[in-house]
């Protein structure tokens, strides 16, 4: 099965790909952290994303059609997967019609009021992604991964002031995304102000 995750930031959409993609057993394929692993990596694709990433706005789309071209090669993702923050703009959407015979869109819908606080208070783990928020989903000992006990991080886009700029760049970039999946018939919208486990059972009733 081949999927796509649209949604602004922070919608929840790294959450449930991570729940769902295990589930169905297919990888997830998310572009923020194939960049933020070039980053740590300090790979030259990584130093040339870095500063557009920490500022909130988009990497260019050859770049990140790169990184997903060469990642869809690899046997796993024959079968199918899960694309998380992919594709971010019409002309992403257009090259992936040659890259994946996407089944299924699903839109994150959630009230923009919920974005900030969501983003401001998430800590990840640097070693195995996973994903916490200070008030909705916190660590059982401060500040330390569950799995890893590696120290949480916060990620430098996720400041207010790169939030911001992000969710600009989602409404002019990415929103009319959806309408070019809504005139394809491809697009399912998915409540995403719920708990974590009710959004997750109103993404499997839209599943293919
Ligand atoms: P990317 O990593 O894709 O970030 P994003 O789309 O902005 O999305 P987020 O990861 O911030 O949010 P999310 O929806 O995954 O929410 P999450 O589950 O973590 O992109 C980062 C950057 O990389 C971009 O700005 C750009 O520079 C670059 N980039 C990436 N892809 C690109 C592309 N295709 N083209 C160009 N540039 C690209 O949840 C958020 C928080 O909420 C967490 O704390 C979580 O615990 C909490 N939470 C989740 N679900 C719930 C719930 N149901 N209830 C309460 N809290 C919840």
């Amino acid at each position: 099965m081949h999927l796509a995750f649209l949604g602004p930031p922070g919608a929840g959409k790294g959450t449930q790909a991570k729940l769902l993609a295990k589930e169905l057993r297919i990888p997830h394929l998310s572009t923020g952290d194939m960049l933020r692993a070039a980053v740590k990596a300090r790979t030259p694709l990584g130093l040339e994303a870095e500063g557009t990433m920490k500022a909130g706005k988009l990497v260019p789309d050859a770049l990140v059609l790169g990184l997903l071209r060469e990642r869809l090669q690899e046997p796993d993702a024959h079968p199918g997967c899960l694309l998380d923050g992919f594709p971010r703009t019409v002309a992403q959407a257009e090259s992936l019609r040659d890259l994946v015979p996407l089944e299924r869109v699903i839109y994150f819908e959630i009230p923009e009021s919920e974005l900030l606080p969501r983003l401001t208070e998430r800590r990840s783990c640097p070693t195995c992604g996973a994903i916490y928020n200070l008030r909705s989903h916190p660590p059982k000992a401060p500040g330390k991964c569950d799995r890893e006990g590696s120290e949480l991080v916060q990620r430098p886009d996720d400041r207010e002031e790169a939030v911001r700029t992000r969710l600009a760049v989602y409404h002019r970039e990415t929103a009319p995304v959806l309408d070019y999946y809504r005139k394809s018939g491809l697009l399912r919208t998915l409540r995403a102000d719920g708990s974590v486990e009710d959004v997750l059972a109103g993404l499997r009733a839209l599943l293919p």
